[in-house]
């Protein structure tokens, strides 16, 4: 078995939405995995807290698909993650949805890309502009 060297061992959050709880046990056996590298901790996104990425390496966050989106909790936390601190991780998401064709079912995952990736991206513009 490969056993990564102290300097490489990262540390993982994963902060999810669940209602009724099929995106939490995925979250937390994800975490579970990852604890195997490193520290990592399954984190249920608390609209009243805020989110701290300082010292994280790997984040993940997971959604249930709701009408074709993230819920609503998600889609804010999206809107006012630091895009500065976005852009200094590993970053991927995930989300639950119902056994279909995603052109059926829709999916909160493609949306969680496409906002994680504009935010991002958003930062590194307005870095380039102001060097
Ligand atoms: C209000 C509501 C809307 C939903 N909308 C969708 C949807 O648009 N597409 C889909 O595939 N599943 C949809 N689902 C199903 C959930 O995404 C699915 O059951 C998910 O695994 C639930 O995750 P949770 O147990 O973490 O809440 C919806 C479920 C609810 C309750």
């Amino acid at each position: 078995m490969l056993v990564p060297r102290k300097e490489e061992m990262m540390n993982a959050l994963i902060v999810y939405d669940s209602q009724y709880g099929d995106t939490q046990h995925i979250a937390q056996a994800i975490a579970e995995k990852l604890a195997e590298f490193g520290e990592a901790r399954a984190l249920r996104l608390d609209p009243a807290h805020h989110v701290e990425l300082q010292g994280v390496d790997v984040f993940i966050v997971g959604c249930p698909t709701q009408g074709w989106r993230p819920t609503p909790a998600i889609q804010s936390f999206l809107e006012e993650v630091s895009s500065e601190e976005l852009r200094s991780l590993a970053v991927a998401c995930f989300d639950t949805r119902f056994r279909l064709p995603r052109f059926m079912s829709g999916s909160a995952a493609k949306v969680m890309a496409g906002k994680l990736v504009r935010r991002a991206s958003r930062c590194s513009c307005r870095r380039r502009a102001s060097s």
